[in-house]
């Protein structure tokens, strides 16, 4: 790849600026986070170390999580620099570039820890605000998404479509849980209200995941309160660049409150009976 083209924004005679051309971050976004979870990977086969906790007792951040976000911020900084970067680890670095990079270099992190194969590195470049290419790849499996905002969602070559469901009470709904005592209780009193209007529930434990997930219809539709722009940058706009509608409660857009995936026929009944449940209320 000539990355001093993308980066010096020559495009034949046209005045494109290809400094933010969503192909030109794609490319970039799937290097780095290929090399990212090759790290996360090898770092698991030689034993998990360094754990320790964050919000909570068991919100685990390990020496894998910060090794990868240091190498993704390295990189990055390497192939774009001047372009800031949002990591979960490591919070953001300074600058009013136009491309801010929001990265969860391990998301699924409990997974991780247990060996369980569904954590994912999560790679989403924004510009001006707004995610136009992303890129999430199960480190365990190298399954990996991507999307360019206009440009739809892919697993590999092969285009995504969400499921067509019509009927909420026929879906499939992934979700997750925070890891405070008080918001997870506040969250499974709303489950327990919903699982009898849907077909089942699923919680994986990588929200990055889910939402690709969803993205190819392997569960209709997704939602969870709390998530923070690393857990949903890059699979927000796969699951979107799929045909699912992405937005929040009450016409609100997506946000740590609440974030709900699902396709057009079934996000409206979805979004309303998580707001009679107060789902995004509560601790
Ligand atoms: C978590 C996972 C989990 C979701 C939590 C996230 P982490 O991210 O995505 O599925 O339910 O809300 O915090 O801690 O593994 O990066
Ligand atoms: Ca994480």
């Amino acid at each position: 790849m000539d990355f001093d083209k993308i980066v010096t924004g020559e495009k034949g005679d046209q005045m494109t600026d290809t400094t933010v051309d969503p192909a030109g971050l794609l490319a970039i976004a799937v290097t780095v986070a290929r090399e990212a979870a090759d790290t996360a990977r090898s770092m698991r086969a030689e034993g998990v170390s360094g754990v320790t906790t964050k919000s909570t007792d068991t919100d685990v951040v390990t020496a894998a999580d910060r090794a990868v976000e240091r190498q993704v911020v390295a990189a990055l900084g390497a192939l774009r620099p001047g372009d800031t970067v949002l990591g979960e680890e490591y919070g953001g670095t300074d600058g009013d570039a136009r491309v801010r990079w929001v990265v969860d270099p391990i998301d699924g992190t409990v997974n991780y820890l247990y060996g369980l194969p569904q954590y994912a590195v999560s790679l989403a470049a924004e510009v001006d605000g707004v995610a136009v290419a992303a890129v999430v790849r199960n480190a365990a499996t190298g399954d990996e998404w991507t999307a360019t905002l206009g440009g739809g969602a892919f697993r590999g070559k092969k285009r995504l479509a969400a499921s067509a469901q019509t009927d909420l009470a026929q879906a499939l709904v992934a979700t997750g849980f925070g890891y405070d005592a008080k918001r997870r209780a506040h969250q499974a009193e709303v489950l327990t209200r919903l699982i009898t209007r849907v077909r089942d529930i699923r919680r994986f434990g990588a929200a990055s995941l889910d939402l690709c997930l969803a993205a190819e219809g392997g569960v209709d539709a997704y939602f969870e309160k709390g998530l923070n722009p690393w857990d949903h940058a890059a699979g927000g706009l796969i699951a979107a660049e799929a045909g699912l509608v992405v937005g929040g409660l009450d016409g609100r857009p997506a946000g740590l409150d609440m974030l709900v995936a699902a396709p057009p026929a079934i996000f409206g009944p979805l979004a309303d009976l998580l707001s009679e449940f107060d789902a995004a209320g509560g601790p």
